[in-house]
Formats: C-alpha cells, structure tokens, sequence
C-alpha cells in the first residue's frame, strides 16, 4: 500500500471521487488532505470521510519557502502528492527538496489554456474540442510532463454550466484511471 497526500483548495469534489473510489484505494492508502484555505468546503468533506487534515494559512509565514519548508517536513514521508484543485505554484525549492512524484488535473487540454478559468477561457474562444489533462508537477504552472488526456467536441448549444460539468464527468473518470495505472505499475 503506498501513503499519499492530496492537496486540495476548493470545493473537494476530486478529492471526494478519489477517496470513494474502491479500485484505486486498493493500490493507495489517502492519509491526508493538505489545504492552503481555512474556508474550503474540501477540509469537511475529509472529516466527514475520516482522512487527517493539516490546514494553514501562507499569510501566516513571512516566505512561501517558509509554509513549503513546513510542507516537506509534514509530506516527506509520501511518495506521491496528487493536487486536486490545489491553488498554488509548488516552487522550484519544493520539487528539488521533495523526494517523490507530484500529480496535478488541470482542466484544459495542456498544453492549451494554462492558469486560471481554463474552461471559460476554452468556450469563449469557441474551441472544437475541450478537455483534461493528468500531467506531473513541474516548476512552471500546467506545465509538467503529460500522463493522460481526455477530451469531447463541444456542442455550443450547451450553456458554459454545462461544459463545466461535463468536464467534470471528464475528471472523475480520467483522474481515478490514470492513479490507478501509475500506482499499479509502481506496485510491479
Ligand atoms: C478541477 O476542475 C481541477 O481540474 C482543477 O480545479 C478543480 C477542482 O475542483 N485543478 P474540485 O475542488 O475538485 O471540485
């Protein structure tokens, strides 16, 4: 069984597909949620699923170097770090310092749309396709080497909501999936 951390900001819906999810919970044991915001519907939704929670606010430390030293000391006990929806640049410092692999999901079709509102962004420019990407964490932002990729033609009937969430369908499939080819052929 390998122990991993999930780093998550928001609202947790990945988080939540990924700790509900039997087949890849037979490769990995989820032992904690790291959150960047004292807000997140993200730190209930782990309490309620019984994973430990390390929750901090950066506006505390001096230096982003100060919250990531923090970070590698509570993390470096994992093998993987898997971002779901994770608002923050993981620096140069942490990826040299960290001794494993970091996952990240991005909602684009890397690598197009990088940042912020990758959907939005996608629709507005009437893209033909749009779509996920797994890729692992580099220093750049949506920038890493890609795992997978997964994507639909877009109907422009559909309002913006509904490309959402129909991205969204996209991510509960795709990031499950592609956790369980890495951590099976990790397992070898
Ligand atoms: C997802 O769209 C993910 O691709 C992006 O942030 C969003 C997180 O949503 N990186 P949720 O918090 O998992 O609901």
């Amino acid at each position: 069984m390998i122990d991993v951390a999930i780093f998550a900001s928001g609202t947790g819906t990945n988080f939540v597909n990924l700790v509900k999810n039997e087949k890849l919970n037979k490769y990995i044991n989820i032992d904690l949620l790291v959150c960047d915001n004292g807000e997140a519907k993200v730190i209930e939704e782990a309490k309620n699923l019984g994973i430990k929670v390390l929750v901090f606010n950066p506006k505390e430390y001096k230096e982003k170097k100060d919250y990531e030293k923090m970070l590698l000391e509570k993390t470096s006990k994992y093998k993987y770090l898997i971002l779901a929806g994770y608002m923050r640049i993981i620096s140069e410092y942490f990826l040299k310092n960290y001794n494993g692999k970091i996952i990240n999901i991005h909602p684009s079709i890397l690598p197009k749309y990088k940042g912020l509102n990758a959907i939005e962004r996608a629709y507005n420019d009437k893209e033909k396709e749009i779509g996920v990407t797994i890729h692992y964490v580099n220093e750049k932002v949506d920038d890493g080497k890609i795992i997978s990729q997964d994507k639909f033609i877009v109907d422009y009937n559909k309002s913006l909501e509904e490309i959402i969430s129909q991205v969204h369908k996209i991510e509960y499939d795709l990031y499950p999936k592609t956790l369980i080819e890495i951590f099976r052929k990790d397992n070898l």
